[in-house]
C-alpha cells in the first residue's frame, strides 16, 4: 500500500490533468473542485506571499507594496528524494527552472501577459510546480489581497472583484483556508477572518495564521489569539515571523530566516511555551498532515467524481467521433487514461 504522502502526489497529478481538460469543456473543473487544496487569504501586505515562500523555503514570488499578486497562483509542491530542486510552469512545460529569480520573473511576465502592466486583476490562474527535497507535498493557492479602496489605475469594482475571486476559492467545501492576519492589526478588523467566518462558520477548514509578531507594539503580545481565546477555530493558531522588508532588501537567505524564526520563538518570553507549535516549518507540516487526512476521508467521493468524469469524457468522445486527430480529442483520450489509472490507484487506498 502506498504511503499517505503519495496520495497528495496523486491528487497533484489529477489537478494538473484537470487544468488541461478545463480548456476543453466543463468536466475537468468539477473534478478539480472535488479535490482539496489550500487557499491563502488575507488583506494586502498581510504577509501572504511571505508565508508561502517560508513554506517553500525559497525566494520566488514577486513582492512589494501595493497589489503585486494579480492572478491566482496555483502552487504545487512535490517532495523529491533525489535532492533535485527545480520549478515548472504549466504554460511553459518544456522549460525547467533551476534559478528561482527566473521563476519570479516568469510569474510577473505571465501575469502581465493577461492583465498588461496594470493594477488590474485576472481570475485565470498561473500553475507552478516546485520540486524540492525541502518541501512537503502540498497544493497552495496564492490570491490577490483583499482591499478596502481602489487605487489609481484600478476600476471602481476592484474591491468587490477581488473579494469575489477570493470567495470563489474559499467557499468550496474542499478548500482549506489559510487565513493570514498581521499581528500588528486588531484581529477584529481582519479581512481574512471576516471572510473565513462567512464561508466556514464552524472553523473546521480554517487555519488562522498570525504574521508580523515581531512588529507588535512593545508591551503587547498575541498570546490571547495564539492560545485560541480571542477567536476560536477548530485548528490551533500558528504564529509566524517572516522576513522584514529590510531583510528582503539585504537578501537574507530563506533558510537563515527560518532558523531565525525558530530562535525567535524559542527565546521569546511571551511565546516560549508555544514554540513547538509556531513557525513556518510547523505550519507546512500541519497543513500537509491535514491535507492528507482530508484526501483520505474523501477517497470514496473522489473515486465517484473520477468515474463521473470518465463517463463524461466517453460521452464527449462519442459526440466528437472517434478516432481523433492529435488535437483536443487526443488530449481527452490522454486524460481518460489518466482518470482510469487514478481510479485504480485510489481504489487500492480504500483497502
Ligand atoms: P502580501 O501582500 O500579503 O503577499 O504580503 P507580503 O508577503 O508581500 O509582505 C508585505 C510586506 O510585509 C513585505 O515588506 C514583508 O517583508 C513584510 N512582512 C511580511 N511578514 C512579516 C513579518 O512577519 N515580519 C516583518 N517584520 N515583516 C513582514
Ligand atoms: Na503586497
Ligand atoms: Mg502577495
Amino acid at each position: 500500500m502506498a504511503t499517505m504522502e503519495s496520495l497528495i502526489g496523486l491528487v497533484n497529478k489529477i489537478q494538473r490533468a484537470c487544468t488541461v481538460l478545463g480548456d476543453h469543456g466543463g468536466q475537468g473543473m468539477s473534478l478539480w473542485e472535488a479535490l482539496p487544496s489550500v487557499a491563502v487569504v488575507g488583506g494586502q501586505s498581510s504577509g501572504k506571499s511571505s508565508v508561502l515562500e517560508s513554506i517553500v523555503g525559497r525566494d520566488f514570488l514577486p513582492r512589494g507594496s501595493g497589489i503585486v499578486t494579480r492572478r491566482p497562483l496555483v502552487l504545487q509542491l512535490h517532495k523529491t528524494e533525489s535532492g533535485a530542486e527545480y520549478a515548472e510552469f504549466l504554460h511553459a512545460p518544456k522549460r525547467r527552472f533551476t534559478d528561482f529569480a527566473a521563476v519570479r520573473k516568469e510569474i510577473s511576465d505571465e501575469t502581465d501577459r493577461i492583465t498588461g502592466k496594470t493594477k488590474q486583476i485576472s481570475n485565470i490562474p498561473i500553475h507552478l510546480s516546485i520540486y524540492s527535497p525541502n518541501v512537503v507535498n502540498l497544493t497552495l493557492i496564492d490570491l490577490p489581497g483583499l482591499t478596502k479602496v481602489a487605487v489609481e489605475g484600478q476600476s471602481d469594482s476592484i474591491v468587490e472583484d477581488i473579494e469575489n475571486m477570493v470567495r470563489s476559492y474559499v467557499e468550496k467545501p474542499n478548500s482549506i483556508i489559510l487565513a493570514i492576519t498581521p499581528a500588528n492589526q486588531d484581529i477584529a478588523t481582519s479581512d481574512a477572518i471576516k471572510l473565513a467566518r462567512e464561508v466556514d462558520p464552524s472553523g473546521e477548514r480554517t487555519f488562522g495564521v498570525l504574521t508580523k509578531l515581531d512588529l507588535m507594539d512593545k508591551g503587547t503580545n498575541a498570546t490571547e489569539v495564539l492560545e485560541g481565546r480571542a477567536y476560536r477555530l477548530q485548528h490551533p493558531w500558528v504564529g509566524i515571523v517572516n522576513r522584514s522588508q529590510a531583510d528582503i532588501n539585504k537578501n537574507v537567505d530563506m533558510i537563515i530566516a527560518r532558523r531565525k524564526e525558530r530562535e525567535y520563538f524559542e527565546t521569546s518570553p511571551d511565546y516560549g511555551h508555544l514554540a513547538s507549535r509556531m513557525g513556518s516549518e510547523y505550519l507546512a507540516k500541519l497543513l500537509s498532515q491535514h491535507l492528507e487526512l482530508v484526501i483520505r476521508q474523501r477517497i470514496p467521493s473522489i473515486i465517484a467524481m473520477i468515474n463521473k468524469t470518465i463517463d463524461e469524457l466517453n460521452a464527449e468522445l462519442d459526440r466528437i467521433g472517434r478516432p481523433i486527430a492529435a488535437d483536443g480529442g487526443a488530449q481527452l483520450y490522454m486524460i481518460l487514461e489518466l482518470c482510469r489509472a487514478f481510479d485504480r490507484v485510489f481504489k487500492e487506498h480504500l483497502d
